[in-house]
């Protein structure tokens, strides 16, 4: 049996006939950028997420780039100031805050959960903190009271990045994505909500912010040939638009097969070189991917096995950011950060097959071979 990590082929396919339907009627509308279906996905996005605003843009590196820069612009924050932001994120979170340069302050995460060990942000801040930047890793919930306690006893802006966790929701319901100030989303194709190509979005209930964002993604401009700010193209077009309009309403289902899926991980994994991270009450969980920690010094052989026995699998992620060459040389990185609890996770974390079109078939085959492994 082959398991791929992800068949993209697969997942377009469960709602196949609609979005040929929908790429159709853009393509023969002759209407291709910043039209009715833009305006259509964005109102539908706001409802699903909770914010007022949703204004897309290129893709979920620029939805966090332009929160970021909407408060440069608005005198919020200055090249300079910092942010707090997970040591263990995916290196885009952290590269739309030096793009912006805005100093990244980098938290370690808590071992059991991955997500920012909220115990240790207070130590983080000086007087140049402006904003933490919460990233939901894997799907899972990073979001914390003491974090919202911490924001408003040192005035802070709450980032969120949300590529990784649509459809993911608080204790209290709130959907992540409209808990912080902003949030970033991104619709790369893997993605929970994924676009057939780039996609993002930045959703706020700030108008101010909501205004600034939809100017800089747009060359800077809120009136045809009027530039308020130096901005870029950065524009979600038609067709991803109404793709993603198709998808989002089924994103509540496909989740629901995602939680499925990892509930028979949870339930039936029990090689003993394998760590899971903490079963959250499912709402908290998108389940975007299903990270497991092996031990040992046994990961990349368990990732070969499995490829041998035709099961895909994806390490997130094999080098730290502060450990990137991009970021050798920084003022915040010299000497070099020693970030232990992120680097094991390099070390060790491997992502298991998850998705909206896996089958529960595939899922036992690879619980089998992860189990045999030894
Ligand atoms: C946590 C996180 N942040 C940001 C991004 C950037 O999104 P994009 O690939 O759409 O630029 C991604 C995904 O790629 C991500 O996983």
């Amino acid at each position: 049996m082959k398991i791929p990590f992800l068949s993209l082929k697969d997942v377009t396919a469960l709602h196949g006939e609609e979005i040929n339907e929908a790429v159709s009627r853009v393509v023969n509308g002759g209407w291709y950028l910043q039209g009715k279906e833009n305006e259509q996905f964005e109102t539908n996005y706001s409802v699903f997420i909770g914010t007022k605003y949703t204004i897309g843009c290129a893709n979920g590196l620029d939805a966090l780039i332009w929160i970021f820069r909407a408060y440069i612009e608005m005198g919020v924050m200055q090249p300079g100031d910092e942010v707090i932001v997970p040591a263990n994120t995916y290196i885009a979170t952290i590269l739309a805050i030096t793009e912006n340069g805005l100093i990244p302050v980098l938290c370690e995460p808590k071992a059991n959960t991955l997500e920012i060990d909220d115990e240790r942000i207070e130590g983080l801040i000086t007087p140049r903190t402006k904003a933490i930047a919460i990233v939901h890793l894997y799907g899972r919930i990073a979001y914390t009271e003491k974090i919202d306690q911490l924001c408003k006893k040192y005035n802070l802006k709450l980032v969120e990045d949300n590529a990784q966790a649509h459809g993911c929701q608080y204790t209290d319901g709130r959907m992540t994505g409209s808990i912080g100030d902003a949030a970033g989303h991104s619709f790369y194709p893997g993605k929970n909500l994924g676009a057939l190509g780039d996609g993002g979005a930045v959703t706020t209930n700030d108008p101010e912010l909501a205004a600034a964002v939809r100017a800089l993604a747009n060359y800077g401009s809120q009136k045809k040939y009027v530039f308020k700010y130096a901005g870029r193209n950065s524009r979600l077009d038609e067709i991803q638009a109404a793709v993603l309009d198709v998808k989002l309403k089924y994103l509540v289902t496909d989740n629901l097969h995602r939680k499925e899926v990892a509930h028979y991980y949870y339930e039936h994994l029990n090689n003993p070189l394998v760590t899971l991270p903490d079963l959250l009450p499912d709402e908290q969980n998108a389940y975007h991917l299903f990270p497991i920690l092996v031990g040992d010094g046994r990961r990349d052989a368990l990732h070969d096995y499995l490829d041998r026995n035709g099961v895909g699998t994806v390490c997130h992620y094999p080098i730290a950011p502060h450990k990137q060459e991009c970021y050798a040389k920084e003022g915040w990185n010299t000497p070099q950060l020693s970030l232990p609890i992120t680097e094991r996770l390099a070390d060790e974390e491997l992502s298991l097959p998850i998705g909206p079109a896996i089958t529960l078939e595939e899922v036992a085959e690879v619980v089998r071979l992860v189990n045999a492994f030894k």
